[in-house]
């Protein structure tokens, strides 16, 4: 799978050792940055180039991290097409593959253990989505897409 990450500078060591955990899985990792370890910069920057290099079809996932995962979420989920989920455990990971479709795992580099959000990226990897009920679900998230986003002739003065 080709699996785009970012991180802000908090997510920075996490997302080193989620790109070589996702490599030695047999991933194809493309990695948006931030790529200056000690720098401080804006998550919105990482959650928008993962959500674009995934809603664009650069990627089939996308894996985002900074100090929470809410931040960086908030950005990845403003993209048309993305469904960013901040997962916490092989819980919510699994459910938000399962139910959710998500397509970008957010998680929190300051809550969450190193093993733990190993152990959630496997299971959410390994986990089939569900169909039946929660596609309606899917296409009303879709449908929030395109009713949300302006019109070229709403945008114009
Ligand atoms: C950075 O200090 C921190 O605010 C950020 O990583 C994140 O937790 C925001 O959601």
């Amino acid at each position: 799978m080709r699996v785009a990450v970012g991180s802000d500078h908090a997510g920075f060591d996490l997302k080193e050792v989620l790109k070589s955990e996702l490599a030695a899985w047999g991933h194809d990792v493309a990695d948006h940055g931030t790529l200056e370890p000690g720098v401080a910069v804006d998550y919105p920057d990482f959650g928008e180039a993962v959500g674009r290099a995934v809603a664009g079809g650069l990627a089939e996932l996308g894996v985002c991290v900074c100090g929470t995962g809410n931040g960086i979420a908030m950005a990845a989920n403003k993209v048309p097409g993305v469904r960013a989920a901040v997962v916490h455990d092989v819980t919510t990971a699994t459910l938000a593959r399962r139910h959710n479709h998500a397509n970008v795992v957010c998680v929190g580099a300051r809550t969450t253990g190193t093993t733990v959000v190993v152990d959630a990226l496997a299971a959410f990897l390994g986990a089939p989505e569900e169909h039946g009920r929660h596609d309606v679900r899917i296409a009303k998230l879709a449908g929030l897409d395109r009713e949300l986003v302006p019109t070229p002739a709403e945008g114009t003065p």
